[in-house]
């Protein structure tokens, strides 16, 4: 199964609201929303405020992806706020199992985010308490890049785990997904696609989630 995440970061903010509405009747099933510290990564980008003004706007799931230093210090807002889906990068947090739990105890799922240098063994100990792994595809803070290659070989490693652990948990990807990378990240494993440039620099809304989707 393919799910599409539309990542808003990509979208017009003056017009966050349309813009929303427009990908979820195109097809989205999910809708991700990008947090930037500026210091974790080299770019600022979307507080907790932005994710309850979406809560108040959607009942669409809302996928929040944390590139903030120590993101423990803003997990409760982010719950609060209204997010579904919390991801923090391994790199990112000292205490990682600690804030895996932090997240759940939230009743959010719970998901880990690996840098394209970041082996997918840094979840072997982990595994059995995410609720889906976030295997970046480019380096993150920008919109528009291109895919790194190298990453199907971890995404068929995260597989692997995934696989060994026993449940079934969602790996995303995100970074460069376009209609020719995405089948590329399916065979390797993955299930669910954050898509911004592919989707929102394009007029026609339907026909880019359809053409990822392969329909
Ligand atoms: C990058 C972000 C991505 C980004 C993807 O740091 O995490 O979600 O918006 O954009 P595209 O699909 O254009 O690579
Ligand atoms: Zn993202």
């Amino acid at each position: 199964m393919v799910r599409i995440a539309p990542s808003l970061l990509a979208a017009d903010f003056l017009n966050l609201a349309s813009e929303v509405d427009s990908v979820e009747k195109a097809g989205a099933d999910i809708l991700h929303i990008d947090v930037m510290d500026g210091l974790f990564v080299p770019n600022i980008a979307m507080g907790s405020n932005v994710v309850s003004a979406l809560r108040e706007h959607t009942s669409s799931e809302l996928d929040v992806h944390l590139m903030i230093e120590n993101p423990e210090r803003y997990v409760a807002d982010f719950c609060k706020a209204g997010a579904d889906m919390l991801s923090v990068h391994v790199e990112a947090t000292t205490h990682l199992h600690r804030t895996i739990q932090l997240i759940k105890s939230h009743q959010v799922k719970a998901g880990v985010v690996l840098n394209p240098a970041t082996p997918a063994s840094m979840l072997n100990y982990v595994i059995d308490d995410v609720d889906f792994v976030l295997v970046m595809t480019v380096n993150p803070g920008f919109g528009g890049q291109s895919f790194i290659l190298k990453m199907l070989d971890k995404i068929k490693a995260v597989r692997r785990l995934i696989e060994a652990s026993g449940r079934e948990i969602d790996i995303e990807v995100d970074g460069g997904i376009n209609a020719k990378t995405l089948p590329l990240c399916r065979e390797a494993g993955a299930t669910l696609f954050v898509a911004g440039s592919a989707i929102f620099n394009e007029q026609d809304r339907e026909l880019a989630i359809n053409r990822l989707k392969g329909i």
